[in-house]
């Protein structure tokens, strides 16, 4: 299988910069350097319509940070994925765990918002991930156990369609990465629950994020169930960037 690399932007670019970004990435030219990744970029929901525009011709497939549980109405603010599929768009990350965090996001409506990602064409990354609070008092299983249930309860047969990323919270932007082997004991637990919900679903990509960077990519994509990464910070530098795809 082909391994998924996303690039979560979070709040940062401008036109200037993301057109050097993008300028990086499309000459490393990742369909001859990195053929075993497909590759994905997650830029603020303003900078959307100009990146997929960029990219058209590329593969580099582009996704959104977020999106509303809803298809329209009165709801000031929000963006749905009925509105940026028509840019392009092909993915949704939902559940970010700054999302859950800051914006108080719950387990159901995160679920509500892959469902709506699906609903609308868009391929939901559905983010689970432990505090360090809570792996420190042994519940990252029941946690991240919770938090795909959710999702699973909702979707029903539509589990097959989505992709998993595993970030633990104490890793994200901390330099922190979990070991491999702390990533993979994750994984294969997501992975069984998955398998067990409807057998198919063992098929959904998990993907690792938290710090990953180009030095730990080739060990974490190297456990058995690490089925790609969602990188932050190091999704904005184009060199470290395509060096991640090409650990792939
Ligand atoms: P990081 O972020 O790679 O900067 O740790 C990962 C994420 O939050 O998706």
């Amino acid at each position: 299988m082909k391994k998924l690399v996303v690039g979560n932007w979070k709040m940062h670019g401008s036109r200037a910069s993301n057109a050097e970004l993008l300028q990086g990435l499309v000459s490393a030219d990742l369909t001859v350097t990195a053929p075993r990744a497909d590759v994905v970029v997650c830029p603020p929901f303003v900078f959307l319509s100009d990146v997929a525009a960029a990219l058209k011709g590329v593969a580099i497939s582009v996704g959104s940070q977020d999106i509303s549980a809803q298809a329209q109405g009165a709801f000031t603010g929000e963006v749905s994925g009925l509105m940026i599929r028509e840019l392009g768009v092909k993915y949704a990350i939902v559940g970010h765990s700054e999302r859950r965090s800051y914006h108080a996001e719950s387990d159901q409506l995160v679920a509500e918002k892959a469902k709506s990602a699906l609903s609308h064409g868009l391929v939901p990354i559905v983010c689970v991930g432990e505090t360090l609070a809570e792996r420190e008092s042994s519940q990252t299983e029941v946690v991240v156990a919770r938090q795909l249930k959710a999702v699973i309860d909702t979707l029903g047969d539509q589990l097959v369609q989505i992709v998993v990323a595993y970030e633990p919270v104490w890793a994200i932007g901390t330099g922190k990465t979990a070991s491999p082997e702390q990533a993979q004991a994750v994984h294969a637990l997501l992975r069984a629950q998955l398998k067990a919900a409807m057998p198919q679903a063992a098929a959904v990509p998990l993907l690792y994020g938290g710090s990953v960077k180009p030095d730990n990519a080739v060990e974490l994509f190297a456990q058995p169930d690490i089925d790609g990464g969602l990188i932050g910070g190091a999704a904005l530098k184009a060199a470290d960037f395509v060096a991640i795809a090409r650990a792939a």
